[in-house]
């Protein structure tokens, strides 16, 4: 077949699936499904709530998105790019991607390529997703249709590393669906491709590259706990550290999102499967699942009373307004335990989901007299903030918590400011 007819279907149009989605689209004949009536709607209005994509290339896109997976008939290849979370005991719930496998089941056709791009652990296309689609359409894979595994590494907000500039994995069941791959997504991004020797392989890249910064960031959230123990800053410490080659400097903070939090989990379940408990792993995890508690600790010690606090930043991270796992509610909830009064500001959050997700009535603009203020989240609006802006909203001596030494080299007159 011409490359230039394949036929492409995306499943799961969220902040993955959409960018992918919209950038093949400007080679083949793309539909994007998704089973929420709300997201598709609204991006058939011409608007995205996740912010990847700008309301004029998204209009411009022909990119067709229905709500039907029937529109997705007649595709010659379908990638899958629905979310793979954790459930409230951390093991992996792989319940979206068996409902898009069951869905795909009675579309494919022989000779269709089915990809899933879903961060998963070693095994789960070809151990859990192929034997349902083959199940459900009466053909079998690597025969009659073809597996594929291409994970996704772009990374929310980051407008340098997008999808078409960012060396693309793949691999294929046999080496022609992985050549056939290769061909489909380096032309999106100028062949800047990587075929993995198998499945297997790319699927145990991604969720090691993710775990992998986890850990990272655990050593260094563990030394800034100690170092505050000595007084004695992180980002002094890191400074001078990084001036050695090989230093790598990660920063201190919160872990969140659905990503460096969640896929850890993900390989330490497949490992405790095969009888290897990941010591190592799972200790990153407990120290960043920690650092809620600890930072509202070394807040509340510093002070040692009860405060009027006002929280920037709500988000998992800076510049998205995606609030899904963010790690800023343990803190805020830890110090509401602590006794203080707490407020909450974001400048990209959707002031209807902090509602519905956390019951949290984000305050509309910044002012009031709060004797403490925490950067939790380094927005780019939040990170020009003088003196003159604190004023506006901090009471005179009124302490400045720096969680992400936005404000390190301002010089803050007037008021107290700590960070790690
Ligand atoms: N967001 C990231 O930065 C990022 C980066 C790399 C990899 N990933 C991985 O990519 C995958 C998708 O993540 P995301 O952030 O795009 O998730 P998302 O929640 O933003 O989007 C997923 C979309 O899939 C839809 N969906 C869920 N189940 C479906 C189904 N059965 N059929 C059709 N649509 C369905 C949802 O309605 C949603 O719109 C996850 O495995 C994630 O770990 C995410």
């Amino acid at each position: 077949m011409d490359s230039k007819n394949y036929k492409i279907a995306v499943v799961g149009l969220g902040y993955v699936g959409l960018p992918l989605a919209v950038a093949l689209a400007k080679k083949y004949s793309v539909v994007g499904y998704d089973l929420s009536k709300a997201r598709v709607k609204e991006l058939q209005e011409g608007h995205d709530r996740t912010h990847e994509i700008d309301a004029d290339t998204l209009k411009k896109s022909s990119l067709k998105v229905y709500d039907d997976a029937n529109a997705m008939c007649g595709s010659d290849v379908f990638i899958v790019t629905v979310p793979t979370p954790v459930d409230d005991n951390n093991q992996p719930d792989l319940g979206p991607l068996e409902s898009a496998s069951t869905v795909l089941g009675g579309i494919i056709k022989k000779g269709n390529t089915v990809v899933f791009e879903s961060t998963v652990y070693p095994g789960v296309t070809e151990d859990f997703c192929g034997p349902i689609l083959e199940k459900v359409s009466g053909l079998k894979a690597g025969e009659d249709f073809f597996l594929g595994y291409s994970p996704e590494r772009i990374n929310p907000g980051d407008k340098v590393h997008t999808v078409e500039k960012i060396t693309k994995v793949v691999a294929g069941q046999t080496t022609v669906i992985a050549d056939k791959l290769a061909e489909i997504y380096g032309s999106m991004n100028g062949g800047n491709i990587f075929v993995a020797k198998s499945i297997k392989a790319a699927e145990a890249a991604k969720v090691i590259e993710n775990t992998q910064r986890d850990i990272n960031i655990a050593f260094i959230n563990e030394i800034s706990l100690i170092f505050a123990k000595m007084n004695l800053s992180i980002h002094d410490v890191l400074d001078a550290a990084a001036t050695k080659w090989n230093f790598l400097k990660f920063q201190p903070g919160l872990v969140g999102g659905h990503c460096i939090g969640v896929d850890p989990y993900y390989l330490a379940t497949a490992s405790k499967a095969l009888g290897h408990n990941p010591q190592m792993i799972l200790a990153g995890r407990t120290t960043n699942e920690s650092m809620a508690n600890e930072l509202a600790d070394l807040i509340t010690q510093r002070v040692g009373r009860p405060m009027s606090l006002l929280v920037l930043g709500l988000t998992f991270k800076e510049n998205v307004p995606d609030l899904r796992n963010t790690k800023v509610v343990d803190l805020i909830e830890a110090l509401k335990k602590r006794g203080h009064h707490v407020d909450v500001h974001d400048a990209c959050a959707d002031p209807i989901e902090a509602k519905k997700y956390f019951n949290y009535d984000l305050v509309p603009s910044l002012q009031g007299d709060y004797e403490g203020i925490i950067g939790a989240v380094p927005h780019d609006e939040y990170c020009t903030f003088s003196n003159a802006d604190f004023s506006k909203f901090l009471k005179p001596e009124g302490w400045i918590f720096d969680l992400k030494a936005i404000w390190r080299e301002q010089p803050l007159e007037g008021f107290n400011y700590w960070s790690l």
